[in-house]
């Protein structure tokens, strides 16, 4: 629970595919780690097991596609009519693989949070730890990491840093065990960033 409330804090968590973060973050509110609820898991995509983890936590699980004749910026300002109605506090993009426009983010001024598995201004987009294994195989890196910031705006992967962990990579990797190791971090960094998000009030974040 917030100190400072005696209701916890409520999120709506956006996924588009598998939603191992999205359980990192269920498992955590279950054990009350993280002082929130997860209002509604919405993803665009039918198949994203995501939407089943939602179910099997009892938590609101919607699936919202983008028809493909819909404008991008309709689309958005639909789908910010749908989240608004849980009233979050905080929306979590949690392998939500779609860029979001002012149509939706001027909805939600500094309460949208992005995962990336990359550091600050590296490997923007998807397939970033793919990338970032090719990467260091041609010798132009040694190492990745995983951030947690705020989505002021469409940019890509980028906004205010709240967090970042660095993601060592090792000759002996195969992509496989980096994308295990990048995981790890990145579930840990996403509950441990919305537990500081849940506890601060949200002046002094900004
Ligand atoms: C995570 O690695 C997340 O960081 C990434 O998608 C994956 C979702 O995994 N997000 C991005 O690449 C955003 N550009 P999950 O569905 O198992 O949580």
């Amino acid at each position: 629970m917030n100190p400072l409330s005696p209701f916890p804090l409520s999120l709506v968590v956006l996924i588009s595919g598998h939603g191992s973060n999205l359980q990192a973050i269920l498992d955590a509110c279950q054990t009350g780690d993280l002082p929130a609820r997860v209002a509604a898991v919405i993803s665009n995509k039918r198949d994203a097991y995501g939407l089943e983890r939602a179910r099997l936590a009892k938590v609101p699980a919607v699936y919202h596609p983008k028809p493909k004749e819909q404008d991008r910026r309709e689309y958005d300002a639909g789908l910010a009519d749908l989240v608004a109605a849980y009233q979050p506090e905080w929306v979590v993009l949690a392998g939500w693989m779609r860029l979001l426009s002012n149509e939706f983010l001027r909805r939600f001024p500094n309460r949208v949070v992005n995962l990336h598995p990359a550091l600050p201004g590296a490997f923007p987009g998807t397939e970033a730890i793919s990338r970032a294994f090719e990467a260091f195989q041609r010798g132009e890196i040694s190492q990745t990491g995983v951030m947690v910031h705020l989505v002021p705006d469409e940019g890509v992967d980028s906004g205010p840093v709240l967090a970042q962990v660095i993601v060592p990579i090792f000759s002996s990797d195969t992509l496989e065990l980096l994308e295990e190791r990048v995981h790890h971090v990145e579930h840990q960094l996403l509950v441990n960033t919305l537990k500081s998000l849940c506890v601060q009030p949200k002046r002094s974040i900004l």
